[in-house]
């Protein structure tokens, strides 16, 4: 294809991800978005593999292999294990970033000379060094997210010596292998082995000293990371769109990273140096001392509160997901609405396991967008609030987070759902939610419980309406 259509076609793949992700602000208009981002991505794997002139055959050969993995993979992943996915994905760009760059950097017709040289090394340098951090990051993100790695903290002592150690060793070896790099074509092998061992380390480490209640943050920063890496190869490739489309992850991540921080009430630099929610074990403990008597409910009884009601407020949680519950929820408030009952939902900005989860969900069972608000806009309305149903929540819905200095969730603004008259709660046991703390919400005496499955409770409570 003629170089000036394939420009033209970037620059229309870019604009329709500028719009794609405009789309994406808002669920009224993310379906439109998604739209835009599916032709955007498409225009840019045409244009990209009509402008190759050379190893068209690999090209297409790697499409169909890569292309047939994510469909069969996108098919069979339940949608609680899609946070799972995202994270392995993100690392999959990081490993793409450190291939690409030891690719480069091995390329016999290399043309680079004098000062072009150094820049040329420094950007293959500083690529697979995020790449490698986005990767082993990722994939212990991964691992963390799926339950195969515990949630608690690994507090190495000395840990910011330890990263301080490991940034400035970065820049030392990144001197030699500029220098090395210099005196010959192939040279400088070694410190950029070296510099890859490195990253991997910190991105292992960077987020094995991540509580699980902040690892919202992690998933964000490592999506933006992912975006920086794939910019990194776009500049090691000379692809424009590639730094274009990597820069507006890279930064749309870095803002979604801000969001959940402020969601949580944490200073980025500091959830990224680790040692947030050292253990679950004072914060148990301290609420050991006050339980009381939990009071279950049979799922008549929770019907006849929503009946009694006139201002209920729905608070969803993962187990919502878990249970697949959304459908039946947006059934009852249905039922409920009929009969002027004023239902709203509340939603956390880290409900469930990843940003939107629980907006996803909803608008996936067709909830009216103008019922469900977010936390900031409702959470000073719960004292008119009748009756707060929280499905298959916990964290999000802790006082504890607000009373106890030493929980792993202090400061991290929740629910205040126990301000109003009734809460009920929806859970199969007594079990802690992600961060691994009791919730003495439970034990409250304006607390109801009702135990089961959220959507065979849920139609129970849907039958008995
Ligand atoms: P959690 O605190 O994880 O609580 C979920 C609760 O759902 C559990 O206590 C569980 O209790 C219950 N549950 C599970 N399956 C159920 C089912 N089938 N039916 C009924 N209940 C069920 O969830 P949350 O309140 O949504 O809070 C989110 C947590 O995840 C926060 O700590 C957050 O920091 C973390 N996190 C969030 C994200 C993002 S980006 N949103 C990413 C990673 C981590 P039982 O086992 O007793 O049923």
């Amino acid at each position: 294809m003629n170089p000036g259509i394939v420009t033209v076609s970037y620059i229309g793949a870019t604009i329709l991800f500028i719009l794609a992700l405009g789309g994406l602000s808002n669920p009224d208009t993310a379906r439109r978005g998604n739209i835009y981002g599916i032709i955007g991505m498409f225009i840019a794997l045409v244009a990209t593999i009509a402008g190759i002139t050379a190893n068209i055959a690999i090209l297409v050969g790697g499409l169909v292999i890569g292309g047939s993995i994510g469909l069969v993979l996108a098919k069979r992943v339940q949608m609680t294990e899609m946070p799972e996915l995202v994270a392995i994905l993100h690392s999959l760009v990081g490993m793409a970033a450190v291939l690409v760059g030891f690719a480069n950097f091995m390329d016999p017709i290399s043309h680079f000379a004098g000062v072009e040289l150094t820049i040329h090394d420094i950007e293959t340098y500083l690529g697979i060094l995020i790449g490698a951090v986005t990767f082993s990051g990722s994939v212990i993100a991964f691992g963390k997210l799926s339950g195969k790695i515990g949630g608690n903290p690994l507090l190495l002592p000395g840990r910011h010596w330890l990263n301080l150690g490991l940034l400035v060793g970065t820049i030392y070896v990144c001197k030699m292998f500029v220098d090395q790099s210099a005196a010959g074509h192939g040279e400088g092998l070694i410190p950029l082995l070296i510099m890859t061992g490195i990253a991997l380390l910190f991105g292992i480490h960077m987020v094995m000293a991540i509580g699980g209640a902040d690892m919202p943050v992690v998933i964000s920063m490592l999506n933006s990371y992912s975006g920086w890496a794939a910019a990194a190869t776009g500049f090691m490739l000379n692809n424009d769109l590639l730094i274009v489309v990597g820069a507006l992850v890279g930064s749309s991540g870095a803002i979604l990273s801000y969001i959940m921080c402020r969601a949580m009430n944490r200073k980025f630099l500091a959830v990224i140096a680790g040692g947030f929610g050292t253990t679950s074990g004072s914060a148990a403990a301290a609420v050991e001392g006050e339980q009381g008597e939990v009071v279950a409910l049979e799922a008549h009884e929770v019907a006849q509160l929503l009946k009694d009601a006139k201002e209920i407020m729905i608070i969803p949680g993962y187990g919502m997901a878990v249970a697949q519950a959304q459908h039946i929820v947006h059934e009852i408030t249905k039922a409920l609405r009929a009969k002027k009952t004023n239902v709203r939902f509340g939603i956390h900005p880290v409900a469930g396991r990843m940003p939107g989860h629980m907006n996803v969900l909803l608008a996936e069972a067709r909830v009216p967008y103008d019922i469900v608000y977010e936390m900031d806009e409702i959470n000073d309305d719960f004292p008119n609030i009748d009756v707060s149903i929280v499905i298959g929540a916990n964290d999000i819905v802790n006082p504890s987070a607000q009373t106890d200095p030493n929980s792993p969730i202090a400061g991290m603004p929740v629910l205040e759902c126990w301000k109003g008259k009734t809460t009920i709660v929806l859970k199969r046991s007594m079990a802690t939610g992600y961060a691994g703390v009791q919730n003495p919400l439970f034990f409250k005496e304006n607390t109801r419980m009702l135990f089961g499955d959220a959507g065979k409770t849920l139609d129970e409570v849907f039958k008995a309406l």
